[in-house]
């Protein structure tokens, strides 16, 4: 039995901001955020367009390319920050608009912008375990650009919306690997105040004081995040790679999340891997959290730039902290 991505699909709002236009709404410039960060523009969602609509789009073009319905889906697993509502899940909210059975397994999954490294693990978990399932969705979105203080120059600059999709198949027929080689995953609490919305949950419940406050919008430290980014992601591609005996020559592709091009460059300079092997789009989206491996994929699948056999390296990093690394071998 092997687990296979069988279609991939990402979506974007048309509204895009550009760092021209961000100079209008705080003191920034297109020469600081090009150079901290090389964002040039990012994707923003109309106001009253949710999460799962962003999801939805990107589902149905996953699904299309894996040539499924709806009907056959199993397993709907939606890595989010930005859902719809604290509850329910967007997955079952996603679960309605698709036309998904009520015997779909729904649930949404929390390891910010490494959620789909995280989801697509257990995701392909749960395909083996479930001998019935053949069919899981794995969806990446975010509706970043509503939890964004829009007049706090040190975050909004960073963000974008957008959504990812993968479709997962079991083949009971077949005896190879599965596309997901490995996935190494860590995590460290202790570090969890770096990068928060502190109010809206059991802590600080929402209040007139929490929004006057503006505790309801990412607050981030910038430079801590860097640092830590660089190291986890660093270290668990090299755990992934050691796995598998295999060097980062051996990589066609490097997928890092798209947070930051410095950081990009940070940890692909400490892997050794090259430009060519590099994907990045963090210019066109800026940080889309779960949804930014996904897009990258899609426009590598969609572009013709991968075939049979070429090996993966996808790898994340955020609020938790969490981080991830997966090695996938494309079939
Ligand atoms: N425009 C102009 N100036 C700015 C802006 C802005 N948009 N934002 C901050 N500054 C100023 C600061 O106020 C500071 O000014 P000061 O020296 O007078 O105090 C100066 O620029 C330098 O600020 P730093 O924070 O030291 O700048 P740094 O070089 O570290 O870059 C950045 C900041 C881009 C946020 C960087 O730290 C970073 O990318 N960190 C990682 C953030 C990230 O990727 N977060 C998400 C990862 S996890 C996830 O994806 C959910």
């Amino acid at each position: 039995m092997a687990v296979k991505i069988a279609g991939i699909g990402s979506y974007v709002p048309e509204k895009i901001l550009t760092n021209f236009d961000l100079e209008k709404m705080v003191d920034t410039s297109d020469e600081w955020i090009t150079s901290r960060t090389g964002i040039r523009v990012r994707h923003i969602s109309e106001p009253e367009v949710p999460t799962s609509d962003l999801a939805l789009n990107a589902a149905k073009r996953a699904m299309e390319m894996a040539g499924i319905t709806a009907e056959q889906l199993d397993i709907i697993s939606v890595a989010t920050i930005t859902g719809d509502y604290h509850f329910p899940s967007t997955a079952c909210v996603l679960q309605d608009k698709l036309g998904a059975t009520s015997n779909c397994a729904c649930y949404d999954l929390q390891a910010a912008c490494s959620g789909l490294i995280y989801s697509n693990d257990v995701a392909t978990a749960m395909l083996k375990h479930r001998k019935h399932a053949k069919y899981a969705l794995v969806v990446g979105a975010e509706k970043l650009s509503g939890v964004v203080d829009w007049t706090d120059r040190s975050t909004c600059v960073l963000f974008g919306d957008g959504a990812s999709a993968l479709v997962l198949v079991k083949d009971d027929d077949d005896q190879g690997d599965d596309t997901l080689l490995t996935t190494v995953l860590g995590a460290k609490g202790g570090n969890a105040q770096i990068l928060k919305i502190p109010a809206g949950g059991s802590v600080l419940p929402a209040s007139h004081e929490t929004i006057d406050n503006k505790q309801h919008f990412i607050q981030m430290g910038g430079p801590e995040v860097f640092k830590l980014a660089v190291t986890a992601m660093a270290s668990a591609s090299k755990a992934a790679l050691a796995e598998f005996n295999l060097t980062v020559d051996q990589l066609r592709w490097v997928i890092p999340h798209q947070a930051n091009k410095r950081i990009i460059d940070a940890v692909c300079s400490r892997l050794g891997a090259t430009e060519e092997q590099v994907y990045v789009n963090v210019d066109r989206y800026g940080n889309t959290s779960a949804a930014s491996i996904g897009i990258c994929l899609d426009e590598i699948v969609r572009g013709g730039m991968i075939k049979p056999g070429d090996y993966v390296l996808l790898t994340s990093f955020g609020a938790g902290m969490t981080w991830g690394a997966a090695l996938l071998r494309w079939k």
